[in-house]
């Protein structure tokens, strides 16, 4: 059934908002219950399309799972004994890999293909396999599969040559159980990578240094039942952020975490938005006109790549000239073709982009290419004149729970309707 979302533009967002949990933690922390010998709750999950996707998956493995989407997931991993996942599954999302280091750790075998996610970039995991490798983990690839196995699992010392997010939580993951001790050098410091951590080590694991770029992880034998909540979604929050920016309009959003904010918040200070926070909340608002701003998005603490699609957005209309550099993924600027069809001034170089900021968008039919351009079609639908109709929504509910309803609590006009 194909759909499309129709948002009828410039309706200022206003009022209150609270933020869901954070889908990159989910999609580490649900995969890593396979290394608990005992049952796990998680809570704080969103109900997202990649969590469903990964229920199924343990499921096919043979483990049980009760799912009370908006309250709790309880996996029991004990019943569950295989170690393949199929090819369907695992395009189903990026984070199928993570299921390598889970089924390493859990039982030193892991069969999973290539994985599916966002076509923003190459995305190799050359990185994964170099670190399973020095853990004594022998990988292959063929046809698509990567096959990899230990017979036992070895501490030792992983040198990332690129800072990669899913490199070190999938290192992290196998070596929470491996036979002695994995130090990650050049280690990713993304606040989801201490969320892991901090749920590993609530199972009973060893893991120091989490956020930092050196992680040390002693690996045990045994890892007891958790219970554990998910930190809430950085990326959601800043999409929340640059929507109310967009709109002109004054928001506050709940049950965020202020300090993982702070490059984005800069970056719309220094736009002219008012942001001002509190222990877990922040409030977005914006009073006189936009200044373009240059973004060069880097790993954690720097500006998100995640984000840098719906900031780029809300810079179309910007006054002067912005530069967008893309360091991380570089055809994640796809999205900026279609804002070009709402009105948008817009020169692509490589990961480069030129924007010249126009007084308004005007609402066109678009199409979501992947997760965040979704987003970024959604602020541009919010800041034009008209309808924009935007087409393959479904990439925006890979990543965000309920984005219409809590759009429309806001005063956004938005809707999903089936395409003939
Ligand atoms: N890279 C390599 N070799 C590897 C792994 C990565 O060269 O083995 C390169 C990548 O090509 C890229 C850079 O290293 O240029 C960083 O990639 P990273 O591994 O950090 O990204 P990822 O783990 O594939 C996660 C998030 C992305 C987010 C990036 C960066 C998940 C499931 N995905 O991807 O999230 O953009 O980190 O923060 O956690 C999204 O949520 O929309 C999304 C794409």
């Amino acid at each position: 059934m194909k759909e499309r979302m129709l948002i009828t533009g410039s309706n200022p967002l206003e009022g209150e908002v609270r933020v869901s949990g954070g889908k990159n933690t989910a999609v580490a922390v649900i995969p890593a219950v396979l290394l608990s010998d005992e049952p796990c709750t998680i809570e704080n999950l969103p109900d997202i399309e990649d969590v469903r996707a990964l229920v199924d998956i343990l499921r096919s493995l043979g483990a049980k799972v009760t799912y009370v989407p908006g309250e709790f997931m309880t996996i029991d991993p004990r019943p569950a004994e295989g170690f393949q996942i199929g090819y369907r599954d695992s395009q189903r999302l990026r984070a199928s890999y993570y299921l390598l280091g889970a089924l390493l750790g859990r039982c030193g075998h892991a069969e999973v293909y290539f994985p599916g996610g966002c076509e923003i970039g190459a995305r190799p995991i050359d990185q994964h396999l170099k670190g399973f490798n020095a853990l004594g983990v022998e990988t292959e690839t063929h046809g698509g599969k990567i096959t990899a196995m230990a017979k036992e699992l070895t501490g030792s010392d992983v040198f990332f040559d690129v800072v990669t997010v899913g490199g070190t939580i999938n290192v992290m993951l196998a070596a929470a159980k491996a036979k002695g001790t994995t130090i990650i050098y050049n280690a990713a410091k993304e606040p989801h990578i201490v969320d892991l951590a901090n749920f590993l080590n609530s199972m009973g694991a060893k893991v120091k240094g989490a956020g930092t770029d050196v992680i040390r992880i002693r690996g045990q034998q045994y890892l007891h039942g958790a219970n554990y909540a998910v930190i809430p979604d950085q990326i959601e929050t800043g999409t929340l952020m640059i929507a109310a920016a967009a709109t002109r309009g004054d928001v506050v959003i709940h049950g965020c975490i202020p300090q993982h904010m702070e490059a984005l918040t800069a970056k719309l200070l220094e736009m002219g938005v008012k942001v001002s926070d509190s222990d877990d909340a922040i409030r977005v608002r914006t009073l006189g006109a936009h200044r373009a701003v240059n973004i060069k998005t880097q790993v954690y603490p720097g500006f998100p790549t995640d984000l840098q699609q719906p900031m780029s957005a809300l810079l179309t209309t910007a006054r002067g000239t912005s530069i967008i550099q893309e360091t991380i993924f570089e055809q994640r600027l796809k999205h900026l073709n279609e804002i070009a069809r709402m009105g948008a001034r817009v020169r692509i170089m490589d990961s480069m982009a030129i924007i010249e900021g126009v007084p308004q968008l005007y609402g066109a039919p678009v199409t979501c290419t992947d997760l965040r351009a979704g987003a970024a079609l959604v602020v541009a639908g919010l800041m034009a004149k008209g309808v924009t109709e935007i087409y393959q929504p479904e990439y925006i509910d890979r990543g965000y729970e309920q984005i219409e309803s809590k759009l429309r609590s806001l005063g956004a006009d938005i809707r999903r309707e089936v395409v003939e």
